[in-house]
């Protein structure tokens, strides 16, 4: 984020609380709640959102090394993203070319490439094969027509984007809302290339996967939902916004902001005294907290609608090397980890039965839902259905 931005949002914040006001937009949105409930309506968001947009799939500290892989089974087909020894990112469906096996599982480093468990045929970290054990066993089988299948991948901002659609080539800053955007501006500043992964969480949750997203789009809950965890550092139902194509960037704003008040406005700056949280259009949430990142990705799961799987990851700007710097991080996570699994989570969890029983026919976003507005109209849009 440049600085013009960081004072112009603490300028925004002011407003806003000088005045009890929060953004709001000019209407009531009715969200239908067949969105969370309806398996047609999920299968359509799994066949375009998750097929033919491109999908946040991991930071590059996550794969520093050539050889550094990830596994990802959670967007309808299994996944491989390797470092390869120049440096480049690959992506592939993780599916050998013999018989179909899973090449590799997890996470990890390679050391030489991947050998499939089942008979061992053998692939370098561009996906090129190399050796097929009994060959004269394969006669007309071309080892360079038996590649890996090769999936659209991008890094860029310390970040991976990879489409699970081969061919589906895609514009990351078109998708983000244009290179002379904010959005993109935000994610070259915060330098997320020299981060380090501390920790992960893997969640199976009862509610739709769009309700991971909402809990993070609105503040409007901060004080019933958070008295003792998050509501007493954060002002409730306050938020500024702003949109990038289907992307936002929402703030909420900390109580801490006031002691800026008394300083020169050229030292004023919304990163420390914020919660800035990233909507990367369809499923990711990255939630900027002044010294570390959250990102938070929602799964849906075929067939479910009131189910999803939720990744979090949890990044640092320095590795934790020390036990006072471990402490710190563990501290800082345990807020984190607190508020979100043991407040908003269950909440969520409420809100998808009580929405899976029929008692209403829409949900009801409050102009002061403004974040939650954009991100359901998005989704909306995007399958045809707004
Ligand atoms: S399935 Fe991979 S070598 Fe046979
Ligand atoms: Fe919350």
């Amino acid at each position: 984020m440049n600085k013009a931005t960081r004072i112009e949002m603490v300028e925004r914040a002011f407003t806003l609380l000088d005045n009890k006001d929060t953004t709001r937009v000019d209407d009531i949105y009715l969200s239908p709640v067949a969105s969370y409930t309806c398996t047609d309506w999920l299968a359509q968001e799994e066949a375009i959102l998750f097929k033919d947009y491109p999908l946040l799939v991991a930071f590059s500290c996550d794969l520093p090394k050539a050889g550094d892989f990830i596994t990802n089974d959670d967007m309808g087909a299994p996944l491989l993203v390797v470092r390869d020894r120049d440096g480049g990112i690959n992506a592939f469906f993780n599916t050998c070319r013999h018989r179909g096996a899973k090449l590799a599982s997890g996470c990890g480093r390679a050391q030489t490439g991947f050998s499939c468990p089942y008979h061992a045929w053998n692939y370098d970290f561009t996906g090129k094969l190399r050796a097929i054990p009994d060959q004269v066993s394969f006669p007309g089988v071309d080892k360079a027509e038996h590649g890996l299948v090769k999936l659209p991948v991008v890094e860029k901002y310390g970040m991976i984007w990879l489409c699970p659609t081969p061919g589906k080539d895609f514009d990351i800053d078109a998708q983000l809302g244009g290179l002379e955007q904010g959005l993109v501006e935000d994610l070259k500043a915060y330098g997320f290339a020299d981060y380090h992964p501390y920790s992960q969480q893997r969640l199976h949750c009862k509610m739709n996967w769009k309700m991971m997203l909402d809990t993070f789009l609105e503040p409007y809950h901060f004080a019933p939902l958070h008295p003792t965890t998050v509501g007493p550092l954060l002002y409730h139902n306050l938020c500024l916004l702003d949109t990038y194509g289907q992307n936002l960037r929402e703030a909420v704003i900390r109580k801490s902001i006031e002691k800026q008040r008394d300083q020169p406005k050229e030292n004023w700056d919304i990163v420390p005294d914020s919660a800035l949280v990233y909507l990367l259009f369809p499923n990711a949430g990255l939630v900027m907290q002044r010294d570390h990142v959250e990102l938070w990705r929602s799964y849906p799961i075929p067939g479910k609608p009131d189910e999803c799987i939720v990744q979090m990851d949890y990044y640092i700007p320095e590795p934790a090397e020390t036990q006072s710097a471990k402490d710190h991080w563990e501290r800082n996570m345990d807020l984190a980890v607190r508020t979100v699994l043991e407040e908003d989570i269950p909440g969520v969890e409420g809100i998808q039965a009580g929405l899976s029983s029929g008692a209403n026919s829409h949900c009801t976003f409050g102009r002061n839902e403004p974040a939650l507005i954009h991100f359901q109209r998005e989704v909306a849009r995007a399958i045809g259905r707004a």
